[in-house]
């Protein structure tokens, strides 16, 4: 009879809701994957899309609560609900289509925000409702209890931190560098845990008064915690804030019993920590160094430009050397989208592949200002992928190479970091442009990049300065080429 009882049960709505949960975790899964090639991000991005929307409304839909009666009952407030999904969608679409890529990282650190938001709103809810029956049998102390605490601390110290991640990339924040932080930052973990322990210790539920100063002690921290690390540091915390924010919603998951939100809150964990991981590598930096260290600006580092002079090259000559090489590598930084030169940059590299020149674009893995920016950037001036080569690759080849042309990147080409021991950036892996015949570097002025160090390679024999805005620069020398 029982058996009966639960083949009717599952054969209805709840298969439908585990086979959509199913389902959405395979198209998380596989969304993810595709988002590791340039030609297949953007259908990547739409297959997880849509597995969490598939998700979303096959819980408003299909989630049922057995009531003691033997009876179901299905979600309330709908009207409120699909409205709120309305209100929410209608502002998420506005602020994908309006923000400008350069305000990309802002816009990532906003969105994280409210994702730990989330986490920690649905274990203040759940809180209150946790089972009386398990809470007899062990206390407080039990994985339940344990899932909603941790959501509440990480999603809070997820929230508050990535709002200050977010006003500081969007410069309505300033740094605060005092070392005193650093022991507040560790009195407020340490009070944390101590009432995490607490809670947990209780043999009865304790009422709302701890979890609410537990939540405002997290979301101090996540602020304190933040606001130490300098501005330029962001991209990294907000991976590092994106990961913790996947951790909160994979408790979520523990909570509900629930396969979707398990599988995306893991997804996100993970690859935000790997991208953290790789992103500290790529910089030559432990994460430690980036959380508790300042970064530049050191002047034993700072190469002496003393005399050495620097040699400006003229359009015509720029163009001339460009329009008779075999082989030339574009090197795209920061400056590149600031100046939204990518376009230009592909005309010219038309222009020159026309002409008989190879031309080819060499990526270092953070140059610009978030992972992957240079690839969206030329993804979004249809340069073809193919011509886009690895900073390990492009090296291989620099020795072949007739000219450079270093469009606003500074530090990724900055020979300090190989031959400078006392170089913040020592270590870090560079394009060696310096390899190749000729080197011409775009950019507006001598100012330094975001390592805020000093770069040889403006002083090396084989480099010439092309001073200028990017884009004004690339017009002009398009329009030279074209006149030869
Ligand atoms: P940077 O070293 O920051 O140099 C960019 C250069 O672009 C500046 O020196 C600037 O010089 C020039 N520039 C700015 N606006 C310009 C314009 N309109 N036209 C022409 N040039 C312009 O850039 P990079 O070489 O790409 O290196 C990236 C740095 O960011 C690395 O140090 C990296 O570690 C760090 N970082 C990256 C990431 C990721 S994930 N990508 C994350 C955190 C940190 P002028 O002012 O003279 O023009």
């Amino acid at each position: 009879m029982e058996t009966i009882q639960k083949i009717i049960e599952y054969s209805g709505f709840f298969s439908i809701l585990e086979i959509s949960y199913i389902l959405a975790s395979i198209l998380f899964i596989l969304g993810l994957k595709k988002l590791s090639h340039p030609d297949t991000a953007r259908s990547g991005n739409l297959w997880a899309a849509f597995g969490m929307g598939m998700a979303i409304l096959a819980t408003i839909l299909f989630h049922k609560v057995k009531l003691p009666d033997g009876s179901y009952e299905g979600v309330h407030n709908l009207g409120w609900i699909f409205l709120a999904l309305a209100i929410g969608s209608v502002i998420g679409w506005l602020a994908a289509k309006k923000v400008k890529m350069t305000a990309m990282p802002q816009m990532v650190s906003l969105f994280n925000g409210m994702g730990g938001a989330c986490a920690a709103l649905i274990s203040v809810m759940e809180f209150p409702h946790i089972s009386q029956d398990l809470i007899d049998q062990t206390g407080m102390l039990n994985g339940h209890t344990l899932a909603i605490m941790l959501g509440l601390m990480i999603g809070s110290v997820s929230f508050s931190g990535s709002m200050i991640a977010f006003g500081k990339l969007d410069e309505r924040i300033g740094d605060i560098k005092a070392g005193w932080l650093r022991y507040l930052n560790l009195a407020f973990l340490g009070l944390l845990v101590v009432l995490l322990v607490y809670i947990l210790a209780q043999p009865e539920r304790p009422g709302m008064g701890i979890v609410y100063l537990f939540a405002l002690l997290a979301l101090t921290y996540g602020i304190t915690f933040v606001m130490p690390i300098g501005g330029a540091d962001m991209p990294v915390v907000i991976s590092l804030l994106n990961s913790f924010t996947g951790v909160a919603a994979a408790m979520g998951g523990f909570l509900y019993n629930n396969q979707a939100m398990l599988t995306g809150g893991i997804l996100v964990g993970s690859s935000g920590t790997i991208l953290t991981i790789l992103m500290c590598r790529a910089m030559n930096r432990s994460l430690m160094n980036v959380i508790v260290g300042a970064f530049g600006g050191s002047s034993a580092a700072a190469a002496d430009s003393g005399d050495k002079t620097v040699r400006e090259i003229s359009l015509s000559d720029a163009s001339i050397l460009l329009n008779y090489s075999q082989k030339v590598f574009i090197v795209p930084g920061y400056g590149l989208a600031v100046a939204q030169a990518q376009h230009l940059c592909h005309e010219l590299d038309t222009l020159l592949a026309s002409r008989g020149v190879e031309v080819k674009y060499a990526i270092h893995p953070v140059a610009g200002r978030m992972p992957g920016h240079m690839n969206v950037l030329l993804a979004e001036a249809d340069v073809p992928y193919e011509k886009l080569y690895e900073m390990e690759d492009a090296n291989a080849e620099m020795n072949s190479t007739d000219a450079v042309i270093v469009v606003g990147a500074n530090d990724v080409v900055n020979p300090a970091a190989e031959d400078d021991p006392g170089s913040p950036i020592y270590g870090m892996p560079v394009i060696k442009v310096w390899e190749a015949k000729n080197v011409i570097v775009m950019k507006r002025s001598m100012a330094k990049g975001y390592a805020a160090i000093e770069n040889n390679l403006f002083y090396h024999p084989k480099n010439r300065m092309l001073f200028g805005d990017a884009k004004a620069s690339m017009q002009k020398l398009i329009a030279e080429i074209k006149n030869l």
